[in-house]
């Protein structure tokens, strides 16, 4: 069953349009790469989805109309973003940051539960449990910025960037992270990446945007097969 699908989407900062008609569709329980060059619109798609940007065509949720809904409509219906930079909160505990990742949430046990769960998934955040997310390096506020998605318990995951700026151990820690959960709660994503290696660990298929339209889409196999997409995304 089709969970999300984007149907000739177009997006405007101000009067400037940045997206001149994206389509992708991610299944239930999917995962879908979205690749491309600097500024192709990879943020900004994920934006159009999770509300915060003025986008034209249309955005199929579980088969409703989510376009122009406001953002906390759409995170209220299944929908998580975890933003390029991350954009956890400094001044909050990691504990209070998952807490604020689950405030739509009343079912107490079922918090602590996925509270565990969380630390479970990414170690390095038990031992930082009590430490400001200011003090966190890199990898672990990328840590803390799926987790607080988790925690609020989605059924789609918008993840924008999860290795920019990290350690390539790091970075494959992360993604290592976001398999299992992936394996173990079938939450459906959608994954911008510019590290296609380390994206086609997790997705099953990929667009390419280019310019804010999409240049090509395929299953990963497909993309792995393919002298520019080896030339331009696989380093060789
Ligand atoms: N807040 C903004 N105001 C105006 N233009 C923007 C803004 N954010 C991004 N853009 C422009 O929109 C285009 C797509 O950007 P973005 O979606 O961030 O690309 P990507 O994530 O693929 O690097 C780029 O040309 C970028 O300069
Ligand atoms: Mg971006």
């Amino acid at each position: 069953m089709t969970l999300l699908e984007l149907k000739d989407v177009t997006a405007f900062y101000g009067p400037v349009q940045v997206l001149e008609g994206v389509s992708l569709t991610v299944p239930d329980g999917g995962a879908v790469g979205i690749l491309g060059a600097n500024g192709a619109g990879k943020t900004t798609t994920l934006r159009a989805i999770s509300g915060t940007v003025r986008a034209g065509g249309s955005i199929l949720f579980e088969g409703k109309d989510i376009r122009g809904s406001k953002p906390e409509k759409v995170a209220a219906m299944g929908i998580a973003h975890v933003p390029e930079g991350r954009g956890t909160l400094g001044g909050l505990t990691v504990r209070e940051n998952l807490r604020v990742g689950a405030y739509l949430r009343r079912d107490r046990k079922g918090i602590e539960s996925d509270i565990e769960y969380c630390l479970d998934l990414f170690p390095q955040l038990r031992d930082r449990i009590r430490s400001n997310g200011s003090a966190l390096s890199g990898g672990e506020q990328q840590m803390l910025a799926v987790a607080r998605a988790i925690m609020a318990k989605p059924r789609l995951l918008l993840l924008d960037e999860a290795s920019l700026g990290l350690a390539p151990s790091t970075a494959k820690s992360v993604y290592e992270a976001i398999g299992r959960l992936r394996r173990e709660s079938g939450i459906a994503m959608l994954v911008v990446e510019q590290n296609a290696n380390l994206a086609f660990t997790l997705v099953d298929s990929a667009t390419v945007l280019e310019t804010g339209h999409n240049a090509i889409t395929g299953s990963t196999a497909e993309l792995r097969g393919m002298d520019e997409i080896r030339r331009a995304y696989l380093g060789g």
